[in-house]
């Protein structure tokens, strides 16, 4: 920002150049480019639907500048071949120049995390989330933040996963519909409807669009064994990066196949097992060698990529990052599916009753969520 306190003569001018301008801001001298001038024009967006409704192909030759000057906190420009004048505030300008981006409050740091966690896991009273906005405000955080959290005094009602979902968004459909129910089935479909152990995996990369923020409500567990193992799989892909750069870099840089069959689905979809966000930073993984279709890499890169896939997925089951927990009947763990590889105990199928209802939350709509109530509380 400009100092108010400057005199005409000293105030720093806009110098224009052939593709775009030159402009004094708190962090110095930094240039714009003119289409991105053009198209930030704050009044392209309409008041009412917050939409952009300019459109910057209607400008023959494309948007260049006349003459551009500060007036107080405003960068003013008028355009070659238009009347319009673009006033753009200078703290949008030095908001952008901070990342190179738009400000998000949901760009938050990820918080890793490892075997022993689970006490510090966030918990939340459904009633709570339920009945306050800060509250719903720190559990959508935690979910950012670790990738997982509880929920506790879960009404055991099917509508009660759903007032919970809600919250947060959407339930998002899969192959198996909106909602899921773990539990033993004559005739299973998935092995989680069996009482084997469940390998560490991450739901369904069968599907384009695999699922993003998991809710799974405990409906009840009196089962002997059938107890849940959690890991952040993104704690355990920056620690293969410092022991394995060579395979990290196989693993997030091509994608691998994974089906889903059974008599009316035929699902297919290629996905990479190690996720980076734009920073570079691990964001999530896709993990799952039951749903796992033959590997179709050439094989010359398989002879590099095999052993470090290997490697890789006996890393995740080293004690360093495993958390080996019992599910309660009346909690919901919610974790981010893209980030949180999860597994089950084998468990004795006549021992008790085990139901887990389960659905799925949109990654999107969790972060909508959490920037719509940071702004609501300010
Ligand atoms: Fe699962």
């Amino acid at each position: 920002m400009l100092d108010d306190n400057l005199a005409p003569s000293e105030i720093p001018t806009v110098t224009l150049a052939e593709k775009g301008l030159h402009i004094p801001l708190s962090s110095g001298s930094c240039y714009f480019n003119y289409y991105w001038l053009r198209d930030a024009d704050p009044t392209n967006i309409d008041p009412a639907t917050r939409e952009r409704i300019f459109d910057i192909t209607e400008i023959e030759g494309g948007p260049v500048a006349s003459s551009a000057f500060l007036e107080e906190q405003t960068l003013l420009i008028n355009w070659v071949g238009e009347s319009h004048v673009s006033r753009i505030p200078l703290t949008m300008l030095d908001q952008f120049m901070v990342s190179g981006r738009n400000p998000d409050p949901a760009m938050i740091p990820r918080r890793l995390w490892k075997a022993g966690a689970y006490d510090t896991f966030a918990r939340f009273e459904q009633s709570d989330i339920e009945a306050s906005d800060s509250v719903r405000q720190s559990f959508a955080r935690a979910l950012i933040e670790d990738g997982v959290a509880l929920v506790t005094k879960m009404e055991d009602s099917n509508e009660a996963l759903t007032r919970l979902a809600n919250q947060l968004g959407q339930v998002t459909p899969t192959a198996d519909g909106h909602y899921f129910d773990v539990r033993l089935e004559i005739a299973p479909t998935n092995l989680a409807y069996t009482a084997r152990a469940l390998e560490f995996h991450t739901d369904l990369p069968s599907e384009d669009a695999a699922p993003g923020v998991q809710f799974l409500h405990c409906r009840s567990n009196t089962v002997s064994g059938g107890y849940s193992l959690f890991l952040d799989g993104a704690a355990a892909a920056e620690a293969f990066r410092e022991s394995d750069p060579a395979g990290f870099e196989l693993l997030a840089s091509h994608d691998i196949p994974f089906f889903r069959r059974n008599v009316d689905w035929d699902y297919r979809a290629h996905q990479r097992v190690i996720e980076l966000d734009r920073d570079d930073q691990v964001s999530g993984l896709t993990i799952s060698q039951h749903l796992q279709d033959t590997m179709d890499l050439t094989q010359d890169v398989l002879d590099d990529y095999y052993p470090a896939f290997c490697r890789f997925l006996s890393l995740l089951k080293e004690d360093r990052f495993v958390n080996r927990f019992r599910l309660e009947g009346g909690s919901c763990i919610v974790f981010d599916n893209h980030r949180v590889v999860h597994g089950r105990e084998a468990f004795e199928a006549n021992s008790g009753s085990r139901h887990l209802r389960g659905c799925y939350v949109d990654r999107g709509a969790l972060r909508s969520t959490y920037r719509t109530l940071v702004k609501r509380s300010v």
